[in-house]
């Protein structure tokens, strides 16, 4: 396809469809330094869902758009993403886009429905259902790409992070048909059709490659892999089922060379597994210490995590105090052998939290 073709409404760029040949350094990244192992010059600080909700230049921005208009647009992306970073002063950028955008983009017909999330037309429960899936072509998420391109220059020395759905995570919408309590569906299928399941985990896993692929490609500085409602499933089955489809997206992005997080909620019993996936970052929530998480994950492994994020609406002395007590707990971390520390939440900015809370506690963390 040439590069000047037209896709939809969508101009298809150069970024998706022509190689990146160098990457950015960034040596003084204080994100980068932590998430490699290395000591940063400060604790470095961002946090998930920093672009949203939470901001009222984002709720002006969704007002006019859907969710879905915002996520195929490589200008709203790019100012999006921007937003947290020009109010916050965070240490890294994360892509503003969504978990199922290469599904939607791969012709998965679902929406995101506000106060809901993703919500599947025909929800996949046959093997039928499984080979209808197509692979993601990279032109099919171009604006992402453009949207890539841009921020990497209008960022400047701050650190991109690209991410992608975990398969199963994004398995579980896709067979629930929208967000679960006890993913129920899911495990059925997973348990008792296996052939089915790691079919369809094979698809996934090839979607999400391709759409990290198309961000590194793009230019992204590092990547996040989200699992996050993998802590529903016990060890042993997270091991069968999941972590070699999880595995082989890590193997097979690790030559780019880039820092990668892996993340879920609920799952202290699973962090040793997700180390063992392949990541450089082991994302932890609020409910395991850093600490006990460090005894968790291969020495080496840096720890990202892990305020809970509702103590950002217990007011300011609480949040302080909680902040404060995250980073000893990560110093102890680091002395039972964590490669580092990115200060983070143990999930995402809720649509309530108060922003200036947000920027008063980057600030404190800086300060430590
Ligand atoms: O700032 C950032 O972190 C980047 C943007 C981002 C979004 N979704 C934007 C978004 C990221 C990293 C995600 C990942 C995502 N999406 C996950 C993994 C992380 C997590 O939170 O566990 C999951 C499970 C999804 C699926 C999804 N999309 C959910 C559960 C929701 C929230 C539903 C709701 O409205 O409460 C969405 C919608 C969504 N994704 C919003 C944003 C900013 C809200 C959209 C809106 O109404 O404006």
């Amino acid at each position: 396809m040439r590069p000047d073709r037209e896709l939809g409404r969508y101009r298809v760029g150069m970024a998706a469809l022509e190689p990146m040949t160098t990457r950015r350094e960034l040596p003084d990244s204080p994100y980068l330094a932590a998430a490699r192992g290395r000591k940063p010059s400060r604790v470095p600080v961002w946090f998930m869902r920093q672009a949203g909700r939470s901001l009222p230049e984002y709720r002006a921005l969704r007002a006019k758009n859907t969710m879905m208009q915002a996520c195929f647009d490589a200008e709203l992306i790019t100012e999006i993403t921007l937003q947290p970073i020009r109010r916050h002063g965070v240490d890294a950028a994360i892509l503003f886009s969504d978990i199922v955008v290469p599904l939607r983009a791969a012709g998965i017909e679902l929406d995101i429905v506000p106060d809901v999330g993703p919500v599947i037309d025909h929800p996949v429960r046959t093997v039928a259902d499984v080979n209808a899936i197509k692979p993601l072509e990279p032109q099919q998420v171009a604006p992402v790409a453009d949207a890539v391109t841009n921020l990497v220059s209008e960022l400047g020395d701050v650190p991109l992070i690209g991410f992608a759905g975990a398969p199963f995570t994004l398995a579980s919408y896709l067979v629930e048909g929208g967000p679960s309590r006890n993913h129920e569906r899911t495990k059925a299928m997973m348990l008792g059709e296996s052939d089915t399941w790691h079919a369809l985990m094979t698809t996934l896993t090839d979607v999400t490659i391709a759409f990290l692929q198309t961000q590194l490609t793009a230019g992204v500085d590092a990547i996040q892999l989200f699992d996050s409602w993998a802590g529903t499933l016990s060890l042993a089955d997270y091991r069968t089922y999941v972590l070699p489809h999880s595995s082989r997206v890590f193997s097979t992005l690790k030559d780019a060379g880039v820092p990668m997080t892996h993340f879920g909620v609920g799952t202290a019993e699973l962090l040793g597994a997700m180390g063992e996936a392949g990541a450089s970052v082991v994302g932890v929530d609020w409910r395991t210490s850093l600490t006990d998480a460090a005894t968790r994950v291969a020495p080496g492994t840096a720890l990202q995590g892990n305020l809970d994020p509702v103590v950002l609406l217990a007011g300011w002395p609480v949040v302080e105090r909680a902040a404060r007590a995250v980073v000893e707990d990560a110093r102890r971390a680091v002395d039972a052998g964590a490669a580092g520390h990115i200060f983070n939440l143990g999930h995402g900015v809720l649509p309530g939290t108060d922003p200036d809370v947000i920027t008063e506690l980057v600030a404190l963390v800086h300060s430590l």
